[in-house]
């Protein structure tokens, strides 16, 4: 049997999802359903990255243990991709055994290569981004993406030997061209390759959170060396049989970690001797409304509330179907209240609402047995492969604008007069092109799906179902 084995970034659990984490977490749920209904086995991983600094502080803010607070947190990010409808298969947290036994066994491995060196370094380190910064990626002094100036730091810690593998990595990519994606990030990388690797600390020194460094207790784990072997332990890393999913087939993630993920993650497996990732795919930064998402704005969006206003399938498709899958975008209000109508509400959800009520109005509800027989589903599937997200929406969209425009061009109210062969004929072929959107649509918006086939369950209109998308009270305009 065909596996797929994918993952989300680990989230950082010093704040609660927003909308853009939610986005990275949708855009997967996408692509673990898809290969799930084409019948591949599917692993899917999300979780949460604890061993950071960041959640110190942030449980010191909230005047609570780090460890309760740690769990509070991750329980709070495990509930909203509940609610969101993300199907993982494990959502892992990095304080959990089996993750800090397996890190430790791949720090392991990279020593017997022989990869790691004390030396002290001193530099300006941003806990944002929880890295040290040079000069050059500082606008004013300050990291482009976090509030505080970075801090001064000077410790001896332990060093990954990155440069050793800035050519093998070349190699890799220029080999690969699927290997990270979209290509614009692809060549972002390669320039930063080329502009040469520097060795990178992997320890902290006096730290109380985090993994002990194997051997030496005054040392904790790096905490984005620890965080990227999290999908080593998600596939059973160091058990026997972790190569049944290893390597994963996608990482999927947004752009401002790509050099985590493409550069610095791929050249520690080479070291410790694994196989890399089949693909890294970075999606881009969205903004909200025109401006930048942060707490200081006070314009972070809850995921959770935006699902309780519109629901969440709503929520899912405006946001796939808004940002080209890849690029950066902007999720704006009124846009999405206009989406949501003519999108939904108009073209999809009246479109099934018309053709149940015809059934019922001139067949009493019956319907008989509906020729699934084959549709065509190439366009579609092609660019999902194609991480083109959007692009499949659109698609999607060439269809139910099809069952409408075929149904005004037939006006089943005239045949009901004239011939009713014909009416159950052409009401049979709208139920089945309904039903076939109902299936491309179930990697998308996976409760609308159900309910239009449950409105046609068994040759019989349910009108149970309800209305799907009841109309916002904005004006509707075309997209
Ligand atoms: N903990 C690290 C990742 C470790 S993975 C081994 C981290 N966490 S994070 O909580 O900061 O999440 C970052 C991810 O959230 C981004 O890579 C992206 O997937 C998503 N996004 C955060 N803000 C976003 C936008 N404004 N727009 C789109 N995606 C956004 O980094």
């Amino acid at each position: 049997m065909a596996k797929y084995f994918l993952t989300t970034p680990i989230y950082y659990i010093n704040g609660l999802p927003h909308i853009g984490s939610a986005y990275t977490s949708i855009a997967a749920d996408v692509l673990a359903r898809y290969h799930r209904q084409q019948g591949t086995e599917v692993l899917f991983s999300t979780g949460t990255d604890e061993n950071s600094q960041k959640t110190v502080e942030a449980a010191e803010v909230t005047k609570q243990e780090v460890g309760p607070y740690t769990d509070e947190m991750a329980a709070n990010w495990q509930k909203t991709w509940d609610s969101l409808g993300i199907s993982y298969n494990r959502f892992i947290r990095t304080t959990e055994p089996d993750h800090i036994a397996s890190v430790q066994a791949f720090i392991e491995r990279v020593e017997k290569a022989g990869d790691f060196y004390k030396d002290e370094y001193e530099g300006l380190y941003c806990v944002g981004c929880e890295e040290f910064k040079s000069e050059a990626e500082l606008v004013d002094g300050k990291c482009p993406l976090h509030n505080p100036v970075p801090e001064k730091r000077k410790e001896e810690n332990y060093f990954f030997r990155l440069s050793k593998y800035q050519d093998a990595l070349l190699k890799h990519i220029e080999a690969h061209p699927e290997f990270i994606q979209p290509a614009g990030r692809r060549n972002e990388v390669l320039a930063f390759i080329k502009r040469g690797l520097n060795d990178f600390s992997v320890s902290r020194k006096g730290r109380h959170w985090g993994i002990p460094w194997p051997g030496d207790n005054d040392q904790t784990i790096y905490v984005w060396f620890d965080a990227l072997t999290n999908y080593l332990t998600v596939a059973g890393f160091p058990n026997e049989g972790f190569e049944k999913w290893w390597p994963a087939d996608l990482h999927l993630i947004g752009k401002d970690i790509s050099k985590f993920h493409a550069i610095y993650w791929p050249a520690m497996l080479l070291s410790a001797g694994l196989p890399l990732p089949k693909t890294v795919f970075a999606h881009g930064f969205f903004t909200v409304d025109g401006k930048k998402m942060s707490k200081s704005l006070g314009n972070a969006i809850d995921p959770v509330e935006a699902a309780g206003k519109y629901g969440v399938d709503a929520l899912r498709y405006f946001l796939l179907w808004e940002i080209p899958f890849g690029q950066d975008g902007d999720f704006n209000h009124s846009r999405f209240e206009q989406v949501y109508n003519s999108d939904l509400a108009n073209e999809l959800g009246n479109g099934v609402q018309r053709v149940a009520s015809m059934i019922v109005r001139y067949l009493g509800g019956t319907i008989g047995d509906v020729n699934s027989a084959a549709h065509d589903t190439g366009a579609v599937r092609q660019a999902i492969e194609d991480f083109r997200l959007d692009k499949a929406l659109e698609e999607i969209w060439v269809h139910v604008k099809g069952v409408n425009q075929f149904i005004e061009e037939e006006k089943p109210w005239e045949l009901a007069k004239s011939d009713k062969e014909q009416l159950l004929k052409v009401l049979q072929q709208a139920v089945s092109d309904l039903l076939h959107i109902a299936e491309l649509l179930m990697p998308f918006v996976p409760a609308t799906a159900q309910r239009i086939a449950k409105t046609f369950e068994g040759g019989e209109v349910h009108t149970e179902v309800g209305i799907l998308f009841p109309k916002l009270d904005t004006p509707a305009k075309g997209k």
